[in-house]
């Protein structure tokens, strides 16, 4: 049980670099499963669930090989996937359910374990349910696995989603390319991830239309090709190191992050305070005065995204004045509130707001993260409290953030990485 060591009172400076978004990667890796042969992804960030993902397609029958140095992942994918995704590790990661869609395509069955991922709320799977029924798979539980069977091809059908979730839009697309007939996705969520998964389908050989709109509509194919296709940005990776510019003082390049990905983010930053501008290369946030407190509704893409909820309150927690936040697509994100606190935080909740009022002073001591960006934002908590600031658990910030501490150092932070019993059996960053 490793933790970061944080001593506040930096600013962050310099430029970092944006790997390849986790959220899209997995879901690219998944399609892979969709063609017989070799898929070479580029752009792979050296995250935990990459690892773990890797290892689902391979207990599905595909090999996979790595090259962490190019950041490369290549995945091998047989004339026949086995149909059942190993139970312990569909149960890690959460978006291992999007595996259902492309084996019940292929393999006329699925059988996934009812997956795991961050305690960040009930996320239910209905729509992915009720979606692949509409394509004419008979969907199951059978002691906490999920079986999806279809008789014959997917049949192609027109499908409304109550919500637009990326997890279901991203399962039904990929099960809608190889289905016969037309499929018609609407209130389809509109991330950058799933524009980037509509062009490796394309790529792939699959026809649809409405990428990156609430629109998906798609034309079954018979079959699909593997391909080479290069993982967009990691919007959520580029906006935590945008906030942490800001809270600290600092001015940060950041290299290869997608402002046009960021609109919203980078317009509340602005406002928050932030200098941005947008380069060729990236875009870069300067703080020329303290932060002010803004008000943040999170909500689907375009909207202000919850993957950057915990930094934002963090944010606030040192802005002049009183903020409103207000939480609108997970039911249990503020869990990360009571830890905030322990750093002398001033935060009321109320069912899905929380009002932020700025603390005289933040104050380092032990907290722990529950879930990949909770973590983030307590280690920039932790950049500006006073003293020493230690984050448990950082198996969840490893899921998400490749090097994290590392890249932090690199900006000035004065952080490390040691073992929860101390610095002795200290490793090296990843
Ligand atoms: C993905 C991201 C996650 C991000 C989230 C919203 C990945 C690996 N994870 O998660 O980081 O925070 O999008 O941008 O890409 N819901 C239902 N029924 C369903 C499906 C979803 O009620 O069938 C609910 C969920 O409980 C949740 C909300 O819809 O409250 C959003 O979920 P969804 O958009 O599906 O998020 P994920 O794909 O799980």
């Amino acid at each position: 049980m490793e933790r970061f060591v944080a001593t506040g009172g930096c600013q962050l400076v310099g430029g970092v670099d944006v790997p390849g978004a986790k959220n899209s990667v997995l879901k690219l890796m998944a399609a892979s499963l969709l063609a017989c042969g070799r898929t070479t992804l580029r752009s792979v960030p050296d995250i935990l669930d990459v690892n773990v993902m890797a290892d689902v397609l391979r207990a599905l029958g595909a090999s996979v090989e790595r090259d962490v140095a190019e950041g490369s992942l290549s995945i091998d994918v047989p004339e026949r996937p086995t149909a059942a995704a190993d139970s312990d590790l569909v149960r890690r990661i959460r978006a291992s359910v999007v595996v259902l869609g492309p084996l019940v395509a292929r393999c006329g069955e699925a059988r996934v374990a009812l997956p795991g991922g961050d305690a960040i709320g009930a996320r239910a799977l209905d729509m992915h349910v009720s979606g692949l029924a509409k394509l004419g798979a008979v969907v199951d539980v059978e002691s906490g696995i999920l079986v999806a069977r279809s008789s014959g091809r997917l049949q192609g059908a027109s499908i409304w989603l109550d919500f637009p979730s990326v997890g279901a839009t991203e399962n039904l697309l990929m099960a809608g390319v190889l289905a016969k007939g037309t499929t018609v996705i609407d209130n389809a969520a509109r991330e950058p991830e799933i524009a980037d998964l509509c062009a490796m389908l394309v790529s792939m050989g699959a026809r649809l239309d409405g990428a990156g709109t609430s629109t998906l509509v798609i034309e079954g194919v018979d079959e699909l090709r593997p391909t080479t296709h290069d993982t967009v940005a990691d919007r959520i990776v580029a906006g935590t190191f945008a906030i942490g510019a800001l809270m600290t003082g600092g001015d940060v390049l950041v290299r290869g992050g997608r402002a046009d990905h960021l609109e919203i983010v980078l317009d509340k930053l602005t406002t928050a305070g932030a200098t941005v501008d947008t380069r060729p290369d990236g875009f870069r946030v300067r703080a020329e005065r303290p932060p002010r407190s803004i008000d943040v509704v999170t909500l689907p893409y375009p909207g202000f995204p919850t993957d950057l909820l915990p930094q934002t309150i963090a944010l606030e927690a040192v802005s002049e004045g009183v903020s409103l936040i207000t939480e609108n697509v997970f039911d249990s994100r503020f869990v990360f509130c009571r830890e905030l606190s322990k750093l002398g935080a001033d935060l009321r909740t109320d069912g899905h707001h929380v009002v932020v009022r700025r603390s005289d002073r933040l104050v380092g001591t032990h907290v722990a993260a529950s879930d990949v960006r909770a973590g983030a934002g307590l280690v920039l908590a932790g950049l500006v409290a006073e003293g020493i600031t230690s984050v448990s658990e950082v198996h969840h910030i490893d899921r998400g953030y490749a090097a994290f501490a590392e890249q932090l150092r690199l900006l000035g932070a004065d952080i490390r990485r040691e073992p929860r019993g101390g610095p002795d059996a200290r490793r090296d960053d990843r």
